[in-house]
């Protein structure tokens, strides 16, 4: 099955692992589906399920999802405005971008963040510690041409398709509260920010909670799927050993594009680790066999 892009990127997307993902999860359309950090969506947009609860502490990457959902973002507005704003950027370069910029971290809006999304160094979504966007632009003047609009238009209305096919609530919120609001009958996918890759965040992740999140994940019945990295080429994750090593996990190798340096965009081993069958499931499966 085709593997589709949403209209914002995100360090950290998961488009090339969207078959892994599925492939692996034990997951179908009857559980609803709830990630507690959707970034970009990408994950289950794919998945199309019936319902679906979509959270992230970044409220832009919220409110851009929301817009598409009541249709005051549709392909037709997003069209006008690249076209329009495009165009200014083609005339003024630079200046026109942190025009926007300085326009969007004053009165935060969808239109202008997707703009600065798709016009930024490497498509980054970075914020300093007063929450202003703070990603340089990437420095071609041209970059809204007809196709590239065309492209980021057939993302818009693939997306609000998708959303208005299935029951979607996105809110903005801490993934504790999240998880709260699930039940055992969910399916839970997780991809929380990897700890050395922090700073490319809307707010913070330490070390203090990726042990939040191994205690509460370890404590849920429910399903779940946890994204992680499990090594590169210099070191492994002790986190996966020292909290997951009794969980089925499976890995895949990924090359990351989008990252602030060198050392952020290489090869790694993503590994998704899954939640233990409940008694109930193993004694079915145990029956079956
Ligand atoms: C690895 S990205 C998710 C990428 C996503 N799966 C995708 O494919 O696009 C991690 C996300 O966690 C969000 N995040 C960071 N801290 C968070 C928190 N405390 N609660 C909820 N979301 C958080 C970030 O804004 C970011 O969008």
């Amino acid at each position: 099955m085709r593997i589709r892009v949403p209209p914002i990127k995100t360090q950290g997307i998961k488009t090339k692992l969207v078959p892994f993902i599925r492939k692996v999860v034990d997951w179908t359309n009857e559980k609803r589906w709830v990630e507690p950090f959707m970034g970009s969506g990408v994950v289950a947009f794919n998945m199309e399920p019936q319902s679906a609860l979509m959270c992230d502490a970044n409220p832009h990457l919220i409110d851009f999802y929301r817009s598409i959902q009541n249709r005051s973002v549709c392909a037709k507005s997003v069209r006008e405005f690249l076209e329009l704003e495009g165009e200014s950027l083609r005339k003024r370069g630079s200046d026109h971008f942190y025009e926007i910029r300085s326009r969007f971290n004053k009165n935060p809006n969808p239109f202008d963040f997707l703009f600065l999304n798709r016009s930024c160094f490497n498509g980054m979504i970075r914020f300093n510690r007063k929450g202003a966007f703070n990603v340089p632009f990437c420095r071609k003047p041209d970059r809204f041409r007809a196709a590239y609009i065309t492209k980021i238009v057939n993302q818009i209305d693939w997306v609000a398709d998708v959303i208005s096919r299935c029951d979607f609530e996105f809110k903005t919120q801490d993934w504790r509260v999240t998880l709260s609001q699930s039940s055992d009958e969910d399916f839970v996918y997780l991809d929380p920010p990897y700890v050395a890759r922090t700073t490319d965040y809307h707010g913070s992740w330490s070390t203090a909670d990726d042990d939040d999140l191994a205690a509460l994940v370890k404590k849920r019945i429910g399903n779940f799927a946890l994204s992680t990295w499990l090594e590169n080429r210099y070191r492994r994750n002790s986190y996966v050993d020292e909290n997951f090593s009794e969980y089925p996990i499976h890995t895949q190798e990924h090359f990351y594009h989008l990252g602030a340096t060198e050392t952020l965009r290489n090869s790694i081993t993503e590994a998704l680790i899954i939640s233990q069958p409940t008694v109930k499931q193993a004694s079915s499966h145990l029956k079956a066999a």
